[in-house]
């Protein structure tokens, strides 16, 4: 079989994977049937060419965010989920979510996936041969010393002219991973590889709480979410994550998942325990001044605590003693480990970021389509879709390569574009949908016809 057949056979299985009735549109915001059905816009994966993987100037793109969606069922798989509470058709969602079919057309693509996911990590990370234990402790103090910079996730919450909001929707875009915390983990205590196994082990058990539910990490995640109105089931807020948010949860499944990979998981954990620290103590003091200490933030404060003592677990009683038994090897994977989750967490960041001001300047777009309109639509050869869609047509979260201007005809739009963040838009109406942002619509007419004018880049219009 060549390579192009066999990218041809993965994707038409993944493709019948996302079109099973648990992973169709949802007809509302937040899902409903939680945690199983999470929507996969089968429809969107005709833009993922297994045999061409992103790039790091397409990770945002409409195809990114498709695939990473499918790439999180699949991992959850692997995981067990059960509803908090259990509703009408809960038992066959869960059979559906968990049936031999659904994940033996996910073995089937899954090694594919996660290279058109992250094969673009091996062209961008390079890693000289040659290291000692030494460089290796020299480049890691290096690389986790606290820095003074602000993030840009901090600035784009204080700097909004919301930032209750931004705060809240960079609360969800963590959910994808601090609701099932550690799980990828998980996945490397298990076999057997000596005295470091047990060392490890000790790490998953403070993540788990030591067996005391309330202070499982996830449950303290949930307690803040609660504390500030937001939902806690896991993938309510399917629709919100960011293609960059499930790339950075998804990373670390993909590590844990395969363990070819699980060198580069122990330099990611070294990493992201240690610098868990500064993160949590930033994040604490973000949350309580934006909620004016009505957030609780225990979840951050106990990661002060725990990770300064995780991140130097993780290098003196695992990575060490590795590197002792080994030999000096096994480091390029610890430092593509570490390079690796630098990399997507820096996207996580400054996407989020984008999407905050995405979502703060809506009315400006708002106004950019009365000013633009007439020049579009006086224009030759603008690509143009005409759609008539019925009372509660709901088109799940997704976004474009190229900017598009909306524009209402007749009827009513909801145009959703992030966590409380809406427009609606009435005959004559419209919006500048900018390039790799997330949006959405729902008709709130009988019916509504609208156009998409794909207009490349919107400064050209203006
Ligand atoms: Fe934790
Ligand atoms: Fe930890
Ligand atoms: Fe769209």
């Amino acid at each position: 079989m060549t390579a192009a057949n066999d990218a041809n056979a993965a994707h038409a299985a993944m493709h019948a994977y996302a079109d099973r009735t648990i992973f169709r549109d949802s007809d509302t915001w937040e899902m409903s049937r939680r945690p199983f059905h999470r929507s996969l816009r089968p429809q969107a994966l005709h833009e993922v060419d297994l045999a061409r993987p992103l790039t790091p100037d397409t990770f945002m793109n409409y195809e990114s965010l498709a695939a990473q969606r499918v790439l999180t069922c699949v991992y959850e798989q692997d995981l067990v989920f059960l509803p908090e509470q259990p509703y009408d058709g809960w038992l066959k969602d869960f059979e559906e979510f968990y049936s031999p079919e659904t994940r033996e057309l996910a073995g089937q693509f899954r090694g594919q996936l996660e290279q058109y996911c992250f094969g673009y990590l091996e062209q961008e990370i390079e890693v000289s041969p040659g290291w000692t234990r030494e460089d290796f402790t020299t480049y890691l103090d290096d690389k986790c010393r606290p820095s003074d910079a602000v993030p840009a996730w901090e600035k784009a919450i204080r700097e909004s002219p919301d930032p209750k909001r931004a705060a809240r929707m960079w609360l969800v875009q963590f959910a994808p991973d601090f609701l099932s915390e550690s799980s990828p983990m998980m996945k490397n205590v298990l076999g057997n590889y000596g005295p470091v196994q047990s060392e490890w082990f000790k790490i998953l058990i403070d993540e788990y709480g030591y067996g005391v539910h309330p202070k499982k990490h996830s449950t303290l995640f949930e307690n803040t979410l609660r504390s500030v109105g937001l939902n806690t089931e896991t993938h309510y807020y399917w629709q919100y994550y960011l293609a960059s948010a499930l790339a950075a949860n998804n990373y670390f499944h993909y590590l844990g998942s395969e363990h070819r990979h699980f060198f580069r998981y122990v330099g990611a954990l070294i990493y992201t325990e240690t610098t868990l620290v500064e993160f949590c103590r930033r994040a604490a003091a973000v949350l309580n001044d934006v909620f004016e200490g009505e957030c609780d933030v225990e979840y951050f404060t106990e990661h002060l605590h725990i990770d300064d003592h995780h991140g130097r677990m993780a290098l003196n009683d695992v990575a060490v003693p590795l590197i002792e038994k080994f030999g000096p090897e096994i480091i390029p994977d610890l430092v593509r480990g570490i390079q690796g989750y630098d990399y997507v967490m820096n996207n996580f960041d400054s996407q989020f970021s984008i999407q905050i001001s995405w979502m703060d300047e809506q009315e400006q777009l708002f106004g950019l389509h009365k000013d633009i309109i007439e020049k579009v639509q006086a224009a030759e050869n603008v690509p143009l879709a005409n759609l008539d869609e019925h009372f509660n047509e709901l088109s799940n979260s997704h976004c474009h390569n190229q900017d598009e201007l909306c524009h209402i005809i007749s009827g009513q739009m909801y145009f959703f574009s992030g966590l409380d963040s809406k427009l609606i838009l009435n005959p004559g109406d419209g919006v500048v949908i900018r390039n790799r942002r997330q949006h959405g619509a729902d008709i709130l007419s009988d019916g509504c016809k609208y156009q998409i004018y794909t207009i490349g880049d919107v400064n050209q219009w203006v």
